[in-house]
């Protein structure tokens, strides 16, 4: 351990169970000497096992559903009595669609679904911040960060409404990021996460065949929970202080690749299959 968040205090979103990337950063984010409160949903905090994180890393679990701006400014209020005052950083890891739950397809929507996914996912972030920055609650340096897939830029036909909302979220952290670094020199950034398996991840229909082409098509390998924790700590840490406004790639080199020999290699061996024993194509 390195002491990188000494003496630093934040919040942070969305650990609902061991899985999530929200419970990696609480835990390494306490291994490293910060303190902070958890938060999630009403109805997460009863479905999940937050309580066994918060008695581990001696935090309080402060309820806040994300949508609700009432919830927001109870959490930021009661965060500051407990913590003591400010704040130096906040991750924000939020993530649901209705659609991809119900099963409907991205060309046949539920608009009031699409509505509430976005609000869930994209909104609430822009809500957290303006919540903070009208409290005036994140200390001078302090760093803001939000969980969010190369979807945003790219197809993935089963990612559904969530690419959409992934590409609002990744707008909101621009443009309130420059607001937050002009008036109060707090960073604000994206880090964009391989596939990774978690609750949220796992709703995505073929989630384990997207998960092992991204891991065959990256130099590197995808990214784990583990590892999106420790870079989120960087972006937390004093060694960051000028990164703002950037969607950050962190996915083993999977957003820079054309292809990859592994994925040539399983191509051609299903081409060969197939001219061997012709069956109808899969469409793309
Ligand atoms: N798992 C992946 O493959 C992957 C890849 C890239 C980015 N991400 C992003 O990482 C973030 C965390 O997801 P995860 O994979 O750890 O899954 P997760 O299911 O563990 O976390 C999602 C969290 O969002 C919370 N949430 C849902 N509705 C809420 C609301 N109204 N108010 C407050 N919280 C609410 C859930 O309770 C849950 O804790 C999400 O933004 C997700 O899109 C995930």
């Amino acid at each position: 351990m390195y002491n990188l968040l000494k003496g630093k205090k934040g919040i942070i979103f969305g650990a609902l169970d061991s899985k999530s990337i929200a419970w990696k950063v609480a835990e390494r984010a306490h291994e490293e000497g910060a303190t902070f409160v958890l938060t999630n949903a009403p109805v997460a905090l009863r479905l999940g096992t937050i309580a066994e994180l918060a008695e581990k890393t001696g935090s309080k679990v402060i309820p806040a559903d994300a949508t609700s701006i009432m919830d927001l400014e109870h959490l930021i209020d009661e965060s500051k009595e407990i913590l003591g005052g400010k704040i130096d950083f906040v991750l924000h890891s939020i993530g649901m669609s209705v659609n991809v739950r119900r099963g409907n397809h991205y060309t046949h929507q539920d608009y009031n679904f699409t509505k509430t996914g976005w609000d869930v996912s994209a909104l609430s972030f822009h809500r957290l911040m303006s919540v903070l920055y009208q409290r005036d609650m994140m200390n001078e340096w302090g760093s803001i960060v939000g969980l969010t897939y190369m979807a945003a830029q790219r197809v993935f036909p089963d990612y559904n409404d969530m690419a959409d909302n992934k590409a609002y979220l990744e707008s909101i952290a621009r443009s309130f990021g420059y607001f937050f670094g002009r008036d109060k020199n707090v960073r604000v950034n994206t880090i964009s996460q391989s596939p990774t398996l978690t609750t949220a991840g796992s709703g995505v229909k073929g989630f384990d065949g997207f998960v092992a082409y991204a891991d065959k098509m990256s130099p590197l390998g995808n990214a784990t929970a583990i590892e999106c924790a420790d870079y989120t700590l960087s972006l937390f840490s004093d060694l960051t202080k000028k990164v703002t406004l950037q969607n950050l790639y962190h996915d083993g080199g999977f957003s820079n690749m054309g292809v990859s020999t592994a994925i040539m290699d399983e191509f051609m061996k299903s081409e060969t299959k197939e001219e061997e024993a012709p069956v109808k194509k899969a469409k793309k």
